[in-house]
């Protein structure tokens, strides 16, 4: 069972991959988290959580549901990270979560994909997005070879400060994000919608003709780079840098065979 959440489709695009590798199914964790619903499920299969990393960490949205999720059947867990980068400490604190939840941990690794942090990135267009998630798949086979066959996986990336970084950076970054870098809709907002229908905590409403983003940001800017106007920016600091969507995965592998 293989339990995904995502910004803007980098982490659905893997969870998609392993599912097929692997014969499993995919839940999404966006759903879950907008609805206000906690995970039940029971798996012969181990599960697998796949998820960006955000500041040197998984969500902590993410933590969260995965810590209050009734899992029954199979004990083993594995944690798969979407970066652009590196995922820091991430492991240890997943590793630390299964040991409190009684699962046995089977690892953590990160996949360096399209880095969605618009700030200070500027996004590919889309011919040269789509070319490149080739390479994103020999790192994916290797980890789904690895679960098919009961083995465990590991990270592979280095982060420099890593203490830091997913320490004190990551609560700084938890508590302040969505108050400092939080996204509002210009006049060029169409109100089609989009965003809102999209948020997975449901904090943007579509009020007086536009875009309203409440106090609940999570920072995970799926509304930014889904605004088919680009009217949904951080002000002053991404209305020059593009848009970023990772495609399907089953369209993606139809579309490049
Ligand atoms: C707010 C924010 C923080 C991020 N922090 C990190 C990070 O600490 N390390 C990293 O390698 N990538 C970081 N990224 C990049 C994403 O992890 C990466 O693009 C991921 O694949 C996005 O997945 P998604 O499309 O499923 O949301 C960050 C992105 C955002 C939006």
């Amino acid at each position: 069972m293989i339990l995904y959440f995502t910004g803007t489709g980098n982490s659905k695009f893997a969870a998609d991959f392993l599912a097929e590798y692997l014969g499993d199914e995919c839940l999404s964790l966006n759903e879950k988290i907008k609805k206000g619903e906690d995970i039940k499920e029971n798996s012969e299969k181990p599960y697998i959580v796949v998820a960006p990393i955000h500041a040197w960490r998984f969500p902590l949205k993410v933590e969260e549901i995965v810590k209050r999720a009734e899992l029954k059947g199979s004990r083993k867990i594995y944690f798969v990270g979407t970066m652009g980068e590196n995922s820091g400490k991430t492991d240890t604190c997943l590793k630390k979560l299964c040991g409190e939840k009684g699962l046995e941990f089977m690892g953590f690794c990160g996949v360096k994909m399209q880095n969605n942090y618009l700030i200070g990135d500027v996004m590919p267009n889309k011919a040269v997005a789509e070319e490149n998630l080739h390479e994103v798949i020999p790192a994916l086979e290797s980890i789904a070879e690895k679960i098919k066959n009961g083995e465990k996986i590991e990270k592979t990336d280095k982060t420099p400060f890593t203490f830091l970084v997913s320490g004190v950076v990551n609560k700084f970054f938890t508590k302040f994000a969505g108050k400092y870098m939080k996204p509002t809709a210009s006049d060029k907002c169409g109100a089609c919608g989009i965003c809102a229908e999209f948020c997975p905590v449901n904090n943007i409403e579509i009020k007086d003709g536009k875009a309203q983003m409440g106090e609940k940001c999570i920072s995970c800017f799926g509304c930014i780079h889904r605004c088919p106007t680009e009217a949904v920016n951080i002000e002053g600091k991404t209305e020059k840098n593009g848009r970023y969507l990772c495609p399907e995965y089953s369209q993606w592998k139809k579309a490049h065979e």
